[in-house]
């Protein structure tokens, strides 16, 4: 049996120990509750028991608990400029068995460990069980999705990874236009400017499995919403972004009705 409750009350206390008052913590932490809420969704569109739906929101609560430390040492959530906070989430979770204030069984530590352990990798390792992925899956979904919620929120500013002040004023890079139409993810790495990384976060709809997540991301019309707020001052780059928009859209469609 899985105690929400008490998970809720131990994510609380948890958190009471940082700044939850800034607003880059509190960002965070609505997402955790959010990625929670997405998973518990998608889970029960799969038909999945109520224990089952209680791990998949379990996880989506826990999935991120690294980034509270991230933030304290580095003062940014950018992995690449300090560390890796999926491992870093299971580390707390594991390493001193904390993850038992949150749920007294142990029968799902392989599942807990290796869905938040593989949240954040651009692919998921190989060798887990099949339902080892499928909760991973639920929780890289409800990750995805709720990346579309949290950059309508704030400015793109926040997003960038080169520091752009105004990310409207950024050029696209042609090839990252011709590989956003590849219809796969796209690594952060391989982006030449903060532009670039927009498409990348677009291109986290290549990354989704479920039906149900499609389906919220056409309903709250998250990628035209996020092109348009992105602004793109540059005429070849406003024209390569509404059309990646198009594109897009055109995928999850095709996704929805396959
Ligand atoms: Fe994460």
């Amino acid at each position: 049996m899985i105690d929400l409750i008490k998970a809720r009350q131990t994510f609380k206390e948890y958190t009471s120990h940082y700044d939850i008052g800034h607003p880059r913590i509190a960002l965070k932490m609505v997402h955790m509750y959010q990625v929670a809420e997405i998973a518990r969704k998608i889970a029960k569109s799969l038909d999945l028991s109520k224990e089952e739906q209680d791990l998949a929101e379990l996880i989506g609560l826990l999935h991120d608990i690294g980034r509270f430390e991230q933030w304290k040492w580095y003062e940014t959530y950018s992995d690449k400029l300090s560390i890796d906070h999926g491992q870093k989430s299971v580390e707390i979770l594991f390493a001193d068995k904390k993850v038992r204030n949150f749920i007294q069984d142990e029968k799902y530590d392989a599942i807990i460990y290796k869905a938040i352990n593989n949240h954040n990798k651009f692919e998921v390792e190989k060798g887990l069980s099949e339902t080892e992925m499928l909760y991973c899956k639920i929780v890289r979904d409800a990750d995805n999705l709720d990346i579309f919620r949290m950059c309508l929120e704030s400015p793109p500013e926040d997003y960038t990874h080169f520091g752009s002040q105004e990310v409207s004023k950024e050029i696209l890079s042609p090839d990252f236009f011709v590989d956003f139409q590849k219809e796969q993810p796209l690594r952060y790495t391989n982006a030449k400017t903060d532009m670039d990384i927009m498409v990348a976060i677009i291109a986290h709809i290549y990354a989704i499995h479920f039906q149900e997540t499609l389906q919220n991301i056409k309903e709250n019309d998250y990628i035209w919403k996020f092109v348009k707020k992105i602004n793109a001052q540059d005429l070849y780059t406003r024209e390569k972004m509404n059309e990646i928009a198009a594109y897009g859209m055109g995928y999850i469609e095709r996704r929805i009705k396959e």
